[in-house]
This record gives C-alpha cells, structure tokens and sequence, in this order.
C-alpha cells in the first residue's frame, strides 16, 4: 500500500506562507532592536521571547512579513526557517496585510448553526469583499474564524482579538458601521478596540506607540 502526501500550504490559504519586504530601514532596525532587548530581558532563555517579538514585528508591519522572520531569527539566534515554523503554525500571526480592524466572524459548528454562516455572508455583502480580504481603504479586514471557546455566546465576533457574543447580521452590520465612522465598538467583554497595529504592540508587552509619545 502506498499514501501520497501533499505538502505545502492548504489551497484556501491566502498567498504565500511568508511574503512582503525583506529589510527594515536601519531606522526601523533600530527602533525595533530597542523593543527587542526588552522584550527579550523578561525571559530567562532569549528565544522564549519569540512569541511576543512576532506580534511586535507585526506591529509594525500589519503582518509577519520576510523583514519580520528575519529580524526575530537575528534576536534570537534562531534560523528563519525556526522562526518560520512557529510564525506558520499560529493563526494569530497573519501573512497578509492586515485592515486597521480585523473582524473574524466565527462560522465552526455552533456559531455556524446559530446564525455565523448567515453574519458572514452578510458582512461580505455589505464590505463588498471575501472573508479573507481587506477593503481598499485599508480599515476593515475580514475573516471567518474557528471556535473561540465562546460557544455559550453563539454566534460570536472578534475584532481584534476582543469579543462580541451573541451577534446577529443586524448587530454585525451596527459593528462595521461604528468602525466606519470612526467610533469602534466596545466589546462585550474586555477592553476597548484599538488599531490592529495597537493590539499587535499590545500583545508584545509594549505600550501602544501614542502611549509612549503622550
Ligand atoms: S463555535 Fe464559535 S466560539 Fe465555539
């Protein structure tokens, strides 16, 4: 008996595995370098902070891009290809450019039967594009989700990581209408929204940018 196996990213998988510029000016080099150390200096062993130096390159970028790998493998001495492994494996890093607000609409099998399908369709009508993709003007990326272990608060919504429990294609649509006119939502649970670049800091361990120039 014989099995093939194809390897490589899933067909519905958008783009290239790691994709966008290679190099960081050596200004960004080195404002970033400085995050680094202290990100670095939290953990006993330096590559322990891989995790947190991914969101932060993505923070400056809006996706884990090739300067991105290459700058966390520099950090840590790892390889890229290390560094790429873990950067692929986590959804939470993203490989294409990411909206100012990321909306991921939860269609797994119980937000699914409660209304997400029919979020998600509506979503995709309203922003005249697919899950997967970014509106032109840069604010709003879409994308379906798997459970969030919310599944009490069926159907539920995430924009940028923050909750929105028991949505229906009316409140999604209230949602996207918030963010467009420039008064983002507040979460059902959690903190208030903040650019994704924000979040991304955020969940480095560093405060978000204009915190630091106040
Ligand atoms: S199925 Fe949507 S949160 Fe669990």
């Amino acid at each position: 008996m014989s099995i093939d196996l194809v390897l490589g990213p899933r067909p519905e998988e958008p783009g290239p595995p790691i994709s966008g510029p290679t190099h960081y000016t050596a200004d960004v080099e080195q404002r970033l370098t400085v995050d680094a150390a202290t990100i670095i200096a939290r953990y006993p062993q330096p590559r322990s902070a891989l995790l947190p130096l991914l969101h932060l390159v993505q923070s400056e970028d809006g996706y884990v891009t090739t300067a991105g790998i290459g700058f966390c493998a520099a950090q840590l001495d790892l390889t890229d290809a290390e560094v790429a492994a873990v950067a692929t494996f986590y959804s939470m890093y993203r490989r294409t450019p990411t909206g100012d607000y990321l909306v991921g609409v939860c269609t797994n099998t119980l937000c699914a039967i409660m209304g997400g399908d029919a979020i998600l369709d509506t979503l995709e009508r309203e922003l005249g594009i697919h899950a997967g993709d970014t509106t032109t003007d840069g604010a709003i990326t879409l994308e379906h989700i798997e459970c969030n272990a919310a599944c009490d608060y069926a159907p539920v919504i995430m924009i940028n990581w923050e909750f929105f429990d028991n949505q229906t294609p009316a409140t999604a649509r209230q949602l996207i209408d918030q963010i467009r006119t420039g008064q983002p939502p507040h979460p059902t649970r959690g903190t208030q929204l903040c650019p994704f670049r924000d979040t991304a800091r955020t969940l480095a361990g560093l405060a978000p940018t204009h915190e630091e120039e106040v």
